[in-house]
């Protein structure tokens, strides 16, 4: 009789476990016509983004790249990409013509303490790892005698540029928060921890990763025009018509072209299928307010959106027993790669579900009807994620014209996709490619490539140094 009971409690558990469950798939819901919503209010917000500074969420901000690469950059050039848990330093030797002659590169955790400390203490820590680096240089790299060692300095983070070699941080996003460096130029920041730490690097271009990786999938692809990164955080960059470009008062750039820093992740739209769980995982987080496309898509947040729904099945329908499992309302302790993980068990029994479950959260013994309501948790938080990110990027694609058949010369549009979420992710990834062909239609998406640019953002940023040369 016990074992009757204990079983009849388990079902009834699911059953309120489903309640929560089947209410979560309706907030989420994203058809496509909410979508088309989506990505018209993002199209409205870019060109209010253009017209004026601060005339939008979106700051659209001018990256004084007006050119991209054109695959005749030589020399040996540097990069830093700094902008989410680890950094990465590399070098290339440039061949012109003949491609990428040779690269190497390092990469290199950065201690959580140092991202909401002092600014001296995380440019001293990245200046005396690219020390390092740059004393490792080895002879195959041909740097003429005399020549200044050149950096191209992705730093991923919403910055107001004043020139391709400088810009001030507008805030921190993605749980970075050093309060001294707002308002600060960074390249100023890092070039000062490099003369500390000895090193003779001149940064020649600052530039956030989705112009990075705009510049790297160029050099590979030349119908590249957008790149849009599915990362920590989430954001995308294209190529403008300065002439569409009411807010910018420089000199006319000859190539006619502008590339834009969207910062989609602050997007905010009233069409946003926002939840209680986005509610208040915004409000406990170090930026409220702010980055909420960003906190609705990107791999920072995804598991621990998870985690709240979870929570709140334990505790209002006992999801996983009497009590709600200490280790569960821990925020951030389940990541999106663990919940990328527990969405693809295709096991029966999803027993990777259950060692997930036990190994991080510490909850054993889990039925697999409770195991299966936790795959579909991270089901509905993916696919909602992965529908927004297409409907961005039909936004893009609606801003530039690109969105139509108009004749039958049309464009190919080829998107430069890379970060970590985009890499690993399979199911996000597919869903992010099928939705959008399911907004543009057959026909269109014939005409519309994604590729994986595969650290196109590091290799971007030494490819616009070249371009920025001072020996140029
Ligand atoms: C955050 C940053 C943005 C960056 C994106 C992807 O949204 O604000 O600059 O491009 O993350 O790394």
């Amino acid at each position: 009789a016990l074992v009757v009971r204990h079983r009849m409690q388990i079902s009834k558990q699911c059953v309120k476990s489903a309640d929560i469950l089947k209410e979560l798939e309706e907030k989420c819901a994203t058809p496509t016509s909410k979508l088309r919503q989506i990505a018209d209010a993002m199209t409205v917000e870019m060109h209010a983004g253009l017209a004026s500074e601060g005339g939008s969420k979106l700051k659209m901000l001018i990256s004084y790249v007006d050119n991209l690469p054109t695959g005749d950059e030589e020399g040996v050039y540097y990069a830093l990409d700094l902008g989410g848990t680890n950094f990465r330093v590399l070098r290339v030797q440039l061949a012109g013509k003949s491609g990428i002659e040779f690269q190497e590169f390092a990469e290199v955790s950065i201690p959580p303490q140092l991202m909401v400390g002092t600014s001296e203490a995380l440019f001293d820590y990245i200046a005396a790892e690219l020390a390092k680096f740059v004393a490792d240089e080895s002879e195959k790299f041909r740097l003429p005698a005399g020549r200044q060692r050149e950096l191209g300095f992705t730093f991923s983070f919403p910055v107001l540029q004043l020139s391709i070699d400088s810009g001030t941080l507008i805030r921190w996003t993605k749980g970075f928060s050093i309060g001294e460096m707002v308002g600060k130029d960074v390249v100023a920041e890092l070039t000062k921890a490099m003369e500390r730490q000895g090193v003779d690097l001149r940064v020649s271009a600052l530039v956030n990763d989705t112009v990075g990786t705009l510049a790297g999938g160029r050099y590979d692809n030349k119908d590249v025009f957008i790149a849009v990164i599915l990362g920590t955080g989430s954001n995308a960059a294209y190529v403008e018509r300065a002439q569409a470009i009411p807010k910018w008062h420089g000199p006319h750039p000859k190539s006619g072209e502008m590339v834009i820093n969207m910062e989609w992740g602050n997007f905010r739209s009233s069409h946003l299928p926002l939840t209680e769980y986005d509610n208040t995982l915004d409000a406990e987080s170090l930026n409220p307010g702010e980055q909420i496309f960003e906190k609705m898509i990107s791999g920072m947040y995804l598991g621990e959106l998870v985690r709240r729904v979870l929570c709140r099945m334990a505790d209002e329908a006992a999801l996983f027993g009497d009590t709600v499992p200490p280790k569960l309302k821990t925020q951030f302790i389940l990541r999106t790669p663990e919940m990328s993980a527990m969405h693809h068990d295709t096991s029966s029994d999803l027993k990777l579900v259950g060692n997930i479950l036990q190994d991080v959260l510490e909850i054993p013994n889990t039925t697999l009807s409770t195991r299966k309501i936790v795959v579909e948790v991270c089901n509905v938080i993916a696919t909602r994620g992965a529908r927004l990110a297409a409907a961005g990027i039909l936004g893009i694609l609606k801003k530039t014209g690109r969105d139509t058949i108009k004749d039958s010369e049309v464009p190919k549009t080829v998107i430069a996709m890379d970060g970590g979420l985009y890499e690993h992710y399979k199911e996000y990834r597919h869903c992010v490619k099928n939705t959008l062909n399911e907004l543009v239609g057959d026909e269109l998406a014939k005409h519309i490539k994604l590729i994986h640019s595969e650290d196109g953002s590091g290799i971007g940023a030494a490819l616009l140094a070249a371009s920025h040369s001072q020996y140029i």
